[in-house]
């Protein structure tokens, strides 16, 4: 089943809103595979991007779906109200031609995240369909990987501001 979450400052002060995006299998962060996913829940990173989007001044909305219509779904509703995406497809990534184009299809820029560093593991792993449509790519840092691709996602949403400003 899909679930949603929101957080971080009120709409009217938020300097951007960022949607975390994860596919299949995720919801069971903590208990599957502890020992390749590590020990933390969905729900504890959801709740540490929330806290750490209030410090940087981002509303973050997060969104997991075991299923790849309603993942698309959520990408394509994200055109025109979402500053950046975090996605982590899971499975997906190595099959999912219906992620990559809703992705390719929005404005928004993305950020693909892995808990575990594919390469060091099957080769099956080893491909993201998504890989050449995404802004920036981070792998192998485990449930810290979603933080420094929210602080990396802060980053990029201000040096495009201030581009804008420039100019204007
Ligand atoms: C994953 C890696 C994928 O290969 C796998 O299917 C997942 C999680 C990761 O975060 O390391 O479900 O995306």
């Amino acid at each position: 089943m899909a679930t949603q979450a929101r957080g971080g400052r009120a709409r009217n002060d938020a300097v951007a809103t960022v949607l975390v995006i994860n596919g299949p299998n995720l919801n069971l962060l903590g208990t599957r595979e502890p020992e390749i996913y590590g020990l933390t829940t969905l729900e504890d990173i959801n709740r540490q991007l929330i806290a750490l989007g209030t410090e940087l001044g981002i509303r973050v909305e997060s969104f997991q779906s075991n299923s790849e219509g309603a993942l698309v779904d959520r990408i394509q509703q994200a055109r025109g109200s979402i500053d950046l995406i975090i996605i982590n497809p899971a499975a997906y990534t190595h099959t999912s031609i219906a992620i990559r184009d809703a992705l390719a299809a929005i404005e928004a820029p993305v950020i693909e995240v892995h808990l575990s560093n594919v390469y060091k593991r099957e080769s099956f792993r080893h491909h993201s369909t998504i890989a050449d449509v995404v802004e920036a790519r981070l792998m192998g840092f485990g449930a810290e990987g979603y933080l420094l691709a929210l602080r990396a996602a802060a980053k990029m949403l201000m040096a495009k501001q201030s581009e804008r400003r420039g100019a204007k």
